[in-house]
């Protein structure tokens, strides 16, 4: 791999991240792509595979369940500290750092260790500064706030991974249109993953009934229309420090747009704000024309439509920042009874909770079937998506 001289030999090892328990439908949107799968690491919110050189923009442009595209140096199990010094001193970073370049190293540690990720930080940037003055004879200069390249080592508990940040600190799910701030607001990239999980297509009737700021109506529009996620992005991608711009304009240059397409999204939400808010989000992205939000209550559905939804995606309050746990009860069971008076016996519901027992229990009263459950780690929190439907 030659990434400076314009010349690319060998087709490159890659890994994502992405929110873990989420892998599965992340590896499928990779594979279209056009990324060959290596290794799906579940519960590990990482996916290995393989690919030329023009995933690197393609993947950060238009990938909608990730959250970084990484070239992947190496993975492998270590003991100490002193071998994670050792695995990285052994890689070749000629062809991703020019000596006039900064690095950084951003350490990621999960798991129990006897050394911090601090620790972690110091010693692979030491190890790539001695490896690149035995190689180049010149000492890279280290620069944290603002690095030329960001160097990922993830040790995660007995493996560490290495790779070169294609993405940068602003991480894919930051799309750039969220103008006002609901809240608690839905991870867009999990937004995408929830609505490929459904199964949608963009002739379906489409239901959030408790949309707040839209988010899941707003990324179904983008998918629909075939509007990059990376559209409205404002930080430039690590990437181009490293390839140049003009790989980015060719995978934009590539993109055709379905500005006109109509399709039926619609959104229910108790508070006028979030309304508003979620207009605001719509239009910046440029789907407001295809997405209509109602003022409403989720529990009396069946006063707001008449006609049955294909597929419904919700990300309900849970009870932690907006709502609080006694009224989540009634909520689910209110919901998903008055829901079910729109659901024919094809719909898909998707529901993201970290109220697990409770959407259960709500489920089973009114006689749903749940056909799949993820648990997926949102940040801190443990939550549990549901597949569900009538029949
Ligand atoms: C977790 S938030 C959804 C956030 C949204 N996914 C986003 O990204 O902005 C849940 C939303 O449900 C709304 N809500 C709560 N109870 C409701 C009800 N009975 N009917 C309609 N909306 C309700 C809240 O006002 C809140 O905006």
């Amino acid at each position: 791999m030659r990434a400076h001289g314009g010349v690319f030999l060998i087709r490159l090892m890659y890994m994502v991240t992405l929110m873990p328990g989420l892998e599965e439908v992340a590896s499928q949107e990779i594979s279209e792509l056009g990324g060959k799968i290596i290794e799906i690491r579940s519960g590990h919110g990482r996916i290995l595979f393989e690919g030329d050189i023009d995933l690197i923009p393609k993947l950060n442009y238009l990938a909608r369940t990730i959250e970084r595209v990484l070239a992947l140096l190496t993975v492998e199990k270590f003991q100490t500290l002193d071998d994670i010094y050792k695995i990285v001193k052994s890689l070749d970073f000629r062809e991703w750092i020019r000596p006039d370049q900064s690095f950084a190293i951003r350490p990621l540690r999960v798991g129990e260790h006897d050394f911090t990720s601090i620790d972690v930080g110091r010693v692979a940037g030491q190890a790539v500064i001695d490896n690149y003055l035995e190689a180049k004879g010149v000492r890279l200069k280290v620069n944290l706030n603002n690095p030329d390249v960001i160097i990922r080592v993830d040790v995660i508990f007995d493996t560490v991974y290495v790779g070169i940040d294609t993405t940068g600190d602003t991480a894919l799910h930051k799309r750039g249109y969220r103008i006002y701030q609901h809240p608690a607001p839905l991870n867009p990239s999990i937004a995408a993953s929830l609505i490929r999980l459904a199964g949608w297509k963009v002739d379906e009737r489409f239901l959030d009934p408790m949309c707040g700021s839209g988010t899941i109506l707003i990324e179904a529009a983008m998918m629909g229309r075939n509007i990059p996620p990376g559209k409205f992005r404002v930080t430039n991608y690590a990437f181009h420090k490293i390839l140049g711009e003009d790989t980015l304009k060719r995978v934009m240059a590539s993109v055709q747009e379905k500005r006109d397409l109509l399709m039926e999204l619609y959104g229910v939400e108790k508070f006028r704000k979030h309304i508003k808010g979620a207009l605001i989000n719509a239009d910046k992205a440029g789907v407001f024309d295809t997405i209509t939000v109602i003022r409403g209550d989720a529990t009396r559905l069946e006063e707001l439509f008449r006609d049955p939804f294909d597929v419904v995606v919700v990300n309900p309050p849970y009870g932690l920042r907006i709502a609080r746990k006694g009224i989540i009860r009634d909520l689910y069971f209110g919901f998903l009874r008055s829901l079910k008076n729109l659901l024919h016996e094809r719909s898909r519901v998707v529901i993201i909770t970290s109220e697990d027992e409770v959407l259960r229990s709500a489920a089973m009263k009114n006689k749903y079937v749940i056909r799949r459950e993820m648990r997926v780690k949102y940040g801190d929190l443990d939550t549990t998506v549901f597949l569900m439907g009538i029949t």
